[in-house]
């Protein structure tokens, strides 16, 4: 299987990653709505033009997340940098393209169409106007559905300025934000698998291009793949284009046919003509949080504020922030959530925001999550749980956090989703079972409830029955155990 995947996918699974792997597989399985991971295997393997379940592994084998604006040096740098000087060049008739490769659910192609646009707008040239056209693909067909709709939660878009959501969204009934037509319409998907041998194609729009954006998506490739896909772009750009990775990933040794800069921090590779590829080292995609020449990030920060054209500054009204002490974040906000002051969380969420330390803010934003549940907003509560997975992806109890607040929203299909991908990932997590037996009570379906019930009832058969059920607020062990025993689980199944 991992050969497989490296071998299709372009992906290199270490050995140190196995077991994470194997979660992913599962994961990747049930999204695609397999019950048995050996059918989500066979359908794989078998392939062929209209195979999914490429796409479902892509997608649990990188974190998926992305959103409009992210890593806001590449679109300044495209904005004062590159764009000025690519259309400088353009003969009558000639068109910019751009693609994003490996797009995910189209924030990154949008946030490139908005920034080309606002250069567009003031450019003035003796070729005549010129169109924009972006390409924008990714091997996984779901991401690309939700691209196309162009509609967005606010998880999307971060701490992207108001006026940005103002000047190309319209917020719709559910608070969810539609992107309007004049960005979309600029903007086509397709699937596309970067490990496979499609482009640079005339047919599919992947030659002759301005710029290409293929950011976080090469570091999961094997050094083999990042070469050969390394030098396929080569081969799509005009003479003198330029390829955006992402800033934390710099090509190690660095390739001879691109030349390597750092503009601002953001990693800009530009092709270099007439050079003799035939001798290929293997170049690696390194991770590191310092750009190629060795300063950090950190001090080149660049406000997205000046990236789209904004309107005049009007004065803020701001409620006075809560008073939180740091030392004592988590218990704090448990004490707060305890008491039932959820919109206390709520509101300290933009001093809560800044001190979340990546490494341990998962069960923060859990309580964020819950708080927003609690509060009715449940639209929030899903985007803080993406967010908590796309952290910590392999945790059960952020899936089962999901699938009931799918479950209040009235989705049980993605509650089911949800729960069984949890236990996937635990199988002696006894509320995802006991939650998942009822759904399918619920739902008529007799078979699976009772398996479901037997297997709370065979998980605590040993515990002692004042033990409190993990994420069951309150639950004991004794309560759970004569429920199931009441609803038909029978621990000698
Ligand atoms: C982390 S997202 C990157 C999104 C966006 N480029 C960004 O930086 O915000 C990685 C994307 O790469 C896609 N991907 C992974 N392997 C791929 C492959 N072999 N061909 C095309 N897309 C791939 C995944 O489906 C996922 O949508």
């Amino acid at each position: 299987m991992r050969e497989w995947v490296e071998l299709h996918l372009g992906h290199r699974i270490s050995e140190s990653r196995l077991a994470d792997f194997e979660k992913r597989v599962l994961l990747a399985s049930a999204e695609a709505g397999f019950e048995e991971p050996s059918e989500f295997i066979a359908s794989l393997i078998r392939g062929g033009e209209n195979n999914e379940a490429i796409g479902y592994m892509a997608l649990y084998l990188t974190i998926g997340e992305t959103y409009f604006f992210r890593d806001a040096m590449s679109y300044s740098v495209l904005k004062a940098s590159i764009l000025p000087e690519v259309l400088k060049r353009k003969k009558p008739g000639e068109r910019l393209s751009i693609w994003s490769a490996g797009c995910s659910s189209g924030e990154e192609p949008y946030s490139i169409a908005m920034t080309a646009m606002t250069v567009l707008s003031d450019f003035r040239s003796e070729a005549g106007p010129i169109e924009a056209r972006i390409l924008a693909t990714d091997v996984n067909k779901q991401s690309l559905k939700v691209a196309r709709s162009g509609i967005y939660r606010r998880w999307s878009f971060r701490d992207i300025p108001a006026f940005i959501k103002e000047k190309y969204f319209t917020i719709r009934e559910d608070e969810t934000y539609a992107l309007k037509d004049e960005v979309k319409s600029r903007v086509d998907f397709a699937m596309l698998n970067l490990a496979e041998d499609g482009y640079p194609s005339i047919v599919n729009g992947t030659d002759n291009l301005d710029i290409i954006f293929c950011r976080n998506v090469l570091i999961y490739f094997s050094p083999e793949q990042v070469t050969n896909t390394l030098l396929k772009f080569h081969k799509c750009l005009r003479p003198g284009g330029w390829l955006f990775l992402a800033p934390s990933e710099i090509p190690h040794p660095a390739p001879k046919f691109f030349h390597v800069q750092n503009l601002n921090g953001a990693i800009v590779l530009q092709k270099v003509e007439e050079i003799d590829i035939k001798e290929k080292a293997p170049i690696k995609i390194v991770h590191s949080n310092y750009s190629y020449f060795g300063s950090t990030r950190e001090d080149m920060r660049l406000s997205i504020d000046n990236l789209i054209e904004s309107p005049p500054a009007m004065p803020e009204s701001r409620e006075p922030p809560i008073e939180i002490d740091f030392e004592n974040l988590q218990s704090k906000l448990t004490e707060f959530y305890d008491q039932g002051r959820y919109s206390t969380i709520i509101d300290a969420l933009p001093q809560i925001s800044t001190s979340m330390e990546d490494s341990d803010s998962s069960e923060t934003m859990g309580l964020i999550a819950r708080s927003f549940a609690n509060l009715g907003n449940l639209e929030a509560a899903i985007d803080w749980c993406d967010r908590l997975i796309a952290q910590d992806t392999i945790n059960a109890r952020w899936y089962y956090l999901k699938a009931t607040i799918h479950h209040e929203m009235g989705d049980d299909e993605a509650a089911l989703r949800s729960l069984t991908q949890s236990i996937f990932l635990d199988e002696s997590y006894v509320i995802a079972y006991f939650v998942l037996g009822n759904l399918h009570r619920q739902r008529g379906e007799k078979v699976k409830s009772s398996k479901c019930f037997s297997q709370v009832a065979r998980l605590l058969q040993e515990r002692t029955g004042t033990d409190i059920v993990q994420d069951s607020d309150g639950l004991t062990v004794g309560q759970l155990k004569s429920i199931v025993s009441s609803l038909g689980g029978d621990s000698q199944i």
